[in-house]
């Protein structure tokens, strides 16, 4: 089942803490996003439904692609209270799942004609046995990285049928300068490690997203690229990914105190998901680059430029990257 986060005393806490008063404001109501079409992909919990919620207040038409109708349903309800102007279609998309996204690609055609963002947010972090998506890929590799490739190929017609081309935002990760691609053993088949398979599929996804900018720069493709990370925020990835496969008596003490350090160390999830926001929106934001928060560490603060750690500045690893990815997800980009 998966957690929900309700906000409460430990967020509070973690504001007393240095440096990390709520002082800064978070990037105001424009552009006006009117007329436009927006897919968050894991838009209904977390990080994903708060820059769903920031597209939607903007007035951008939501296309929430889900695992669960329920749990897409009560972040309909979510939305609406909040902006009940909010126009919202639920789609169904595992990302563990090939066919799935391919029929998510089709269900989107037949709702629009163009897309106008894509934010490809979705994820799951350090399951504590390696586990595998339906196509036999490391369940994180699979879905963080190899999901999101498949789907970003599938919509490209449709960003850029957007006027101006649509905006494509992969979320990274601070753990995306932790470890390298482990070409002979991407899929973790003989050795699995819960973080270092999670470091290597968010380093995936920051590579994706400096190729994508570079291949649409070259090859004239009428899209936008750029990266986000959000620091550390206050949601349920620990507790839905490690904590949910761990042994019951575990799983219960890795949620409640991973859970806890997330919410004291961390940001809301309101304020992790301004640096998608910014790169998806702001005047600032350009393509091939990444951004993140600007507090110590990147783990809190206002959205601006991050750190690009180094492997991810190697197009020869991105390219061999985004080879290998179109070959395992039979897709062709360019
Ligand atoms: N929170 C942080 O501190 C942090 C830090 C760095 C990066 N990130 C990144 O931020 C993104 C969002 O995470 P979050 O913190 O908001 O966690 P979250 O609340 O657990 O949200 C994860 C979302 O991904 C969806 N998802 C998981 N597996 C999926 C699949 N197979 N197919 C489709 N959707 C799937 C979940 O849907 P269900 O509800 O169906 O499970 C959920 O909506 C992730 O990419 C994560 O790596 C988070």
């Amino acid at each position: 089942m998966t957690v929900q986060q309700p906000a409460g005393f430990l967020d509070k806490l973690g504001t007393l803490l240095p440096g990390r008063h709520d002082t800064w404001r978070v990037m105001d109501k424009k552009p006006d996003l009117r007329g436009r079409t927006a897919l968050v992909t894991g838009g209904n919990s977390g990080l994903g439904l708060e820059v769903a919620r920031g597209l939607a207040r903007r007035g951008a038409r939501l296309l929430l692609p889900v695992r669960d109708t329920e749990r897409g349903q009560q972040a309909v309800a979510a939305l609406t209270a909040t902006c009940p102007q909010a126009q919202i279609s639920l789609l169904a998309l595992d990302l563990a799942s090939l066919e799935s996204v391919s029929a998510c690609a089709q269900a989107v055609a037949q709702q629009t004609d163009r897309l106008d963002f894509l934010i490809n947010n979705a994820g799951v972090m350090a399951p504590a046995h390696r586990l595998e998506t339906q196509d036999g890929f490391e369940l994180q590799f699979g879905v963080n990285h190899l999901g999101h490739f498949a789907l970003t190929a599938a919509l490209r017609p449709l960003l850029e049928a957007a006027d101006g081309g649509g905006t494509v935002v992969t979320v990274a990760s601070l753990a995306a300068g932790r470890n390298t691609l482990h070409f002979d053993d991407l899929q973790s088949r003989h050795r699995y490690s819960p973080f270092g398979a999670y470091q290597q599929s968010k380093l995936a996804n920051l590579l994706f997203s400096l190729e994508l900018a570079r291949r649409a720069a070259e090859n004239g493709w009428n899209l936008h690229a750029r990266a986000a990370h959000p620091g550390w925020a206050s949601t349920a990835i620990l507790a839905n990914g490690q904590g949910a496969t761990l042994p019951a008596p575990l799983g219960r003490i890795e949620q409640t105190l991973g859970g806890a350090v997330l919410r004291i160390m961390g940001q809301s999830a309101a304020r992790g998901a301004e640096p998608l926001l910014y790169a998806a929106l702001s005047p600032d934001a350009r393509d091939g680059e990444y951004y993140g928060p600007q507090g110590a560490g990147e783990r809190h603060g206002r959205p601006g430029p991050a750190r690009t750690p180094p492997t991810a500045r190697k197009p020869s690893l991105a390219a061999r990257l985004w080879d290998i990815s179109e070959r395992l997800t039979s897709t062709s980009m360019g």
